[in-house]
C-alpha cells in the first residue's frame, strides 16, 4: 500500500516482533505530524517484521507536555485509521518520559501511561546525569514498575564513566538500544557505547526510535548490512522486546 521502498530491495525482518520505542502517534511530539505519515511509518515497521508497536511519544517539560489523555486521543485516531486501512498491526499507547520537572509532577499526580506489563521508558537528560537517578529507578521498581532506560548509548557523558552502565544495569534497569545508533546514525560515540553494551551483555531491548520515514530508511538499510547479520546473532538470545505484554 504505502510501499516507499524500492521494489528490488527485499526488506530484512527482525528476529523479534515488538517495537518498544517510536514516535508514531500523530501530532503529539516532533515525530509523525499526520495520520498519513503514521500509517507510512507503521507500514515500514511491518516490513521489518514488527506486528506490535508500543507508541512512546515524548513527554518533556515545556516542549511536549503530553498527558495520558492527549496520548490516548492520538492513539484512538491512529487505531481507527489502521483499522480502516486493513493493516494487521497491534498498537499500544505509552510514552518516553524525560526525567525532569514535568515528569515529577505527572508521577506525583499518578497521571502516567506505562507500557503493558508496567514497563516504563525513561529518558535521561542529554547534558548531564541526574543526581538522583539511581534512587528514582529504585523507587519505580519498588512500586512495581519495570524501568527501561531509553538509548543509554546516546548519553555522551557515559562514555567516560561506563561503570555507571554496570551499576544501573545490575540494579535492574533494562537498557534499550536504538537500531539507529548501531547503524551509526547518531555518530561515533553512540555507536561505540552501543557496541560496548553489546559486548558486555547489557542490551535488553532494541528500538527504532523512529520519528519519520528517513529513520525507517536508515534502519531498513542497516538491517541489510553484514554488521547487523553478525550482531543479530549475538543479540537474539538477550533481547526481550516481546516480553512487553
Ligand atoms: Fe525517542
Amino acid at each position: 500500500m504505502f510501499n516507499f521502498l524500492r521494489k528490488n530491495k527485499k526488506p530484512v525482518e527482525l528476529f523479534y516482533h515488538t517495537d518498544v520505542h517510536c514516535h508514531i502517534l500523530p501530532g503529539v511530539d516532533h515525530g509523525s505530524q499526520s495520520v498519513e505519515q503514521s500509517l507510512q511509518m507503521l507500514e515500514a515497521e511491518m516490513e521489518m517484521g514488527i506486528n506490535r508497536v508500543i507508541c512512546t511519544s515524548h513527554v518533556t517539560s515545556e516542549t511536549f507536555e503530553n498527558t495520558p489523555e492527549t496520548l490516548t486521543n492520538a492513539y484512538n485516531i491512529l487505531c481507527d485509521a489502521v483499522k480502516e486501512a486493513g493493516m494487521d498491526i497491534e498498537l499500544h499507547a505509552s510514552a518516553e518520559y524525560r526525567i525532569d520537572e514535568y515528569w515529577e509532577k505527572q508521577w506525583e499526580a499518578g497521571t502516567i501511561l506505562p507500557m503493558p506489563g508496567k514497563f516504563l521508558l525513561m529518558e535521561n537528560s542529554f547534558q548531564q546525569e541526574l543526581l538522583l537517578l539511581d534512587e528514582l529507578m529504585f523507587d519505580l521498581m519498588v512500586k512495581g514498575y519495570k524501568p527501561i532506560l531509553a538509548h543509554p548509548e546516546r548519553y555522551g557523558y557515559y562514555s567516560r564513566r561506563r561503570q555507571r552502565y554496570e551499576k544501573l544495569h545490575r540494579a535492574g534497569v533494562k537498557f534499550q538500544v536504538n537500531l539507529l545508533s548501531l547503524a551509526g546514525y547518531f555518530g561515533t560515540v553512540a555507536r561505540e557505547n552501543a557496541m560496548w553494551l553489546v559486548k558486555h551483555e547489557m542490551v535488553d531491548m532494541l528500538g527504532t526510535d523512529m520519528h519519520n520515514l528517513e529513520h525507517a530508511h536508515v534502519i531498513h538499510e542497516y538491517l541489510r548490512s553484514k554488521d547487523w547479520r553478525k550482531l543479530s546473532k549475538v543479540l537474539e538470545p538477550e533481547i526481550m522486546n516481546d516480553w512487553v505484554k
